[in-house]
């Protein structure tokens, strides 16, 4: 069994059972990016700082370079006796170097700091990965033809048909509210976007760290600066998991509207045969299985969030093992919601709307009511409370026929009788849901003008946050490729004040936060 790296004061060793209740090695697997490049800029700056001796500091970059390489070929496995990635890296090291050497790296730093440095790391990853799944959504949803717009669907308030909207109409809602989602996570990458390294255990360190060389080399934008804050802040995770969660819910509302209306009843919609599946026994059927799992799946990504608010609620500050449960949540609500992403990207572009049936359906639904009570009001300066009144005397006189306004003549009769003429060529005209899809011409509305301008506007914001995304990969690939350039050359024998001032030339300052 390995020596535990702690091990100097225990006689006993942990049983198997508390090891498998305790270890995390299986969730770390996808921190090992971010903790070998947090142990090469760590030594980089221990060296820098003569710390740890400029010989020592080159061994292990030598080390933790060849791990790097390990870990690009997929090679690199932790071992879950040695309880997380942290402890297997350092283990790795010091079996390579000896304990004299591979013992200095953990010099001036605790796991506390380095979990959540690693954790903002890959969070950062994430945000970027789910901020260009939402665009390649949005993308899908705000490319659709110029028919889209006039393609009618009826609007539901309370469930119930209530205006005449368009397809284009009803795409561009999601993409406007996906584009929120963006904003979020690119908020929740903000505030994940501060470095933690060096913080150490609670309380910070006599050493001459330098924290703003570490997070410059980690592609962080800022220093957190104070020990204890940065050591026991969660909160990042917390508007992370909500990001997800509130983005999760938003796929659902569209989830649902795709079920609902690929029904039978409604038979608005069709989703692809590629994102549907059959039944064992009813040979008829095709459920959108797609769709509906988005929906249950919501739920998952809010449970995450719960849990990580109750988590760290009742711990004092300073590190907690409670804390150490973040991760396995997050990561089960990142693949959640990344997943639900792609896979409805897909599925966008595969729907087929049945205008003819928006169109029934608005007929049917008395959907352009509101039509007519604005026209008493235009036309015969009728008070708008007046007007809804004998609109609805008409609404409620054809029910009773068993009519709908499809039924011009029998509506130009009731409104005669209610003492309101209104010719029947007019109501047809009217009460035409084209007519009213067409004439909401307010900001926003559905007219095909207001429509294509709120596409406009949206395809704006898209470009903004395309062009956002490639700065910060940039940003971030440039980080890493010159801290593992430094300590290429430093390894090769260059000097470490030398060589870090060049690599950090190209990089941006860092604040504090
Ligand atoms: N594996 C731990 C976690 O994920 C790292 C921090 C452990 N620190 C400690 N003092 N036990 O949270």
């Amino acid at each position: 069994m390995t020596e535990k790296l702690w091990g100097g004061r225990f006689d006993e060793d942990i049983t198997p059972d508390v090891l498998d209740y305790t270890l995390t090695t299986d969730v770390d697997v996808r921190l090992i990016f971010a903790d070998l490049w947090q142990d090469i800029a760590h030594v980089l700056m221990l060296g820098r700082q003569e710390i740890i001796p400029g010989e020592t500091a080159r061994a292990v970059l030598r080390s933790l370079l060849r791990l790097w390489e390990e870990h690009e070929r997929g090679e690199l496995k932790l071992r879950p006796e040695l309880e997380d990635v942290h402890f297997n890296i350092e283990q790795m090291v010091i079996e390579d170097l000896g304990r004299e050497t591979g013992g200095h790296m953990h010099t001036a730093r605790s796991r506390n700091d380095q979990v959540s440095t690693d954790a903002r790391m890959y969070l950062r990853r994430v945000h970027v990965n789910a901020v260009a799944a939402n665009l390649a959504l949005i993308d899908v949803l705000l490319s659709f033809p110029e028919d889209d717009l006039l393609a009618i669907l009826p609007g539901y308030t309370h469930s119930q048909a209530a205006q005449p909207v368009s397809v284009g109409f009803w795409k561009t809602a999601h993409a406007s509210m996906l584009l929120r989602d963006v904003r979020r996570l690119r908020g929740a990458f903000d505030r994940a976007d501060e470095s933690p390294l060096g913080a150490c255990a609670l309380a910070g360190t006599s050493f001459p760290l330098d924290r703003e060389l570490t997070a410059r080399l980690l592609g962080f934008r800022s220093v957190l600066s104070h020990a204890l804050d940065a050591t026991s802040a969660r909160d990042y995770l917390m508007e992370s998991a909500a990001a997800f969660a509130i983005g999760g819910s938003n796929l659902s509302r569209m989830a649902e509207e795709i079920v609902m209306w690929s029904g039978h009843e409604y038979s608005l919609v069709e989703v692809s045969d590629a994102y549907a599946t059959g039944s064992s026994i009813m040979p008829q059927k095709k459920n959108p299985v797609v769709a509906e799992l988005a929906r249950g799946r919501a739920g998952r990504t809010a449970g995450t969030l719960v849990q990580l608010l109750t988590m760290a609620k009742g711990i004092t500050l300073g590190y907690s093992c409670d804390l150490q449960d973040d991760k396995p949540y997050l990561w089960d609500a990142i693949d959640t919601y990344l997943s639900t992403l792609r896979v409805f990207t897909g599925q966008a572009k595969g729907l087929r709307f049945d205008s003819k049936r928006g169109e029934d359906l608005c007929w049917d639904n008395f959907s352009t009511a509101t039509e007519l009570a604005n026209h008493f009001v235009a036309e015969h300066g009728i008070a708008f409370r007046e007007a809804h009144h004998i609109t609805g005397s008409l609404v409620g006189a054809l029910l009773k026929r068993g009519a709908t306004l499809r039924d011009t003549k029998a509506g130009a009769e009731i409104l005669t009788g209610l003492g309101h003429p209104v010719a029947e060529s007019v109501l047809a005209h009217i009460l035409a849901p084209r007519t009213a899809l067409t004439s909401y011409t307010s900001p926003g509305g559905t007219s095909p003008h207001s429509v294509e301008a709120v596409r406009a506007e949206l395809r704006e914001a898209v470009e903004d946050h395309t062009a956002w995304l490639d700065r910060t990969r940039r940003g971030l690939d440039s980080a890493l490729s010159d801290t593992l350039r430094a300590a290429r050359e430093i390894v090769d024998g260059g000097d470490f004040a030398e060589v870090l001032e060049r690599a950090t030339a190209g990089l941006p300052p860092v604040t504090r936060s």
